[in-house]
């Protein structure tokens, strides 16, 4: 068998913060496929945009203590540089987020910025950079790019710069695509649209791509396999479709049992999730006590 596109190995990542220690990803191991669509759902605050910006080595903290292995194209990325990163970023992943305004400069033009991206990585002159630029918007669904492409970040809509910003990630060509609920900011026409997107370039483009969200019934459509995790270390693999189309709910075992897939507890850890939020979601006080937090000594 061929060697997964991405492989996480007992990844646990920890802050140090005033309180205590925060282990917000606490040993987990997952791998994604050579053009797969992988979905990670899960309650708020279980680590997952947290175990993504892992692997993208985009945690800007330092007070970010890391253990495990994060192997991509059989390469561990956690020993690489910042710079042989930036590369890695630039041609092999590209993440979206869920507001691309955090991503996006609001000072230049949504085609210098795709251009700026694409000569980073290739040998293109300015007419070639710009008709690039101007395929790419037109493939993610942009009209008259000809002319969008001289406008800031801030004359398009919402659902208009998640475009970008998927244009943008796709101007690398990436082997694996992430997108950290990128439709959560949309209504859901807009969202609809998107995900559309999102398969259609892994059609075209054959990227792997992992998938974040809240939401079990985008990812059911979208999905080859779906991840769920939980605010305590756990992540349990959901099956791919059965033969009849339908869903193998693996993902619904109960937590503490790990009992047989019934179906029953899908909404277990929604209503989890319901319980934390309620409190204020806060790993210091996992909900069923479960030692998602340690204090340091004193
Ligand atoms: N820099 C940091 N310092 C301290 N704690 C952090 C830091 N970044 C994340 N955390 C904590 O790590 C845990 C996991 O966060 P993460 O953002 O990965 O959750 P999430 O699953 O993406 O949640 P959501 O669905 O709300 O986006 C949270 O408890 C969060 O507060
Ligand atoms: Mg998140």
């Amino acid at each position: 068998m061929a060697e997964p596109l991405l492989e996480v190995k007992d990844l646990k990542v920890s802050f140090r913060t005033e309180d205590g220690l925060v282990r917000a990803v606490d040993g987990i191991s997952f791998s994604v496929d050579e053009g797969e669509v992988v979905g990670i759902v899960g309650e708020s605050g279980s680590g997952k945009s947290v175990t993504m910006m892992s692997v993208m080595r985009l945690i800007n903290d330092p007070n970010a203590i890391y253990q495990g292995e994060i192997l991509f194209k059989g390469r561990n990325l956690m020993g690489v540089s910042q710079d042989a990163m930036r590369e890695v970023r630039g041609e092999e992943i590209a993440m979206i987020f869920q507001d691309p305004m955090t991503s996006l400069n609001p000072v230049y033009t949504v085609g210098w910025q795709i251009e700026e991206q694409l000569n980073e990585h290739n040998d293109l002159n300015k007419g070639q950079a710009r008709q690039r630029a101007i395929a790419l918007l037109t493939q993610v669904g942009i009209p008259k790019p000809e002319q969008r492409i001289d406008d800031y970040p801030h004359q398009f809509s919402g659902g208009m710069r998640q475009r970008v910003m998927i244009a943008l990630a796709l101007s690398c060509n990436p082997d694996l695509l992430i997108a950290d609920e990128p439709t959560t900011a949309l209504d859901v026409t807009i969202q609809a649209q998107i995900l559309e997107l999102v398969k259609s370039l892994k059609r075209e483009f054959g990227s792997a791509v992992v998938l974040i969200t809240h939401d079990l019934g985008v990812v059911a459509d979208i999905a080859d396999r779906i991840l769920v995790m939980y605010a305590a270390p756990r992540i349990r693999s959901c099956r791919q479709r059965s033969e009849t189309g339908t869903w193998m709910p693996v993902t619904s075992r109960s937590r503490t049992s790990g009992s047989d897939a019934t179906g029953r507890s899908t909404p277990s850890w929604r209503r989890r999730r319901e319980f934390t939020e309620r409190q204020g979601a806060d790993l210091a006080a996992p909900p069923g006590g479960r030692a998602g937090f340690a204090r340091a000594a004193g």
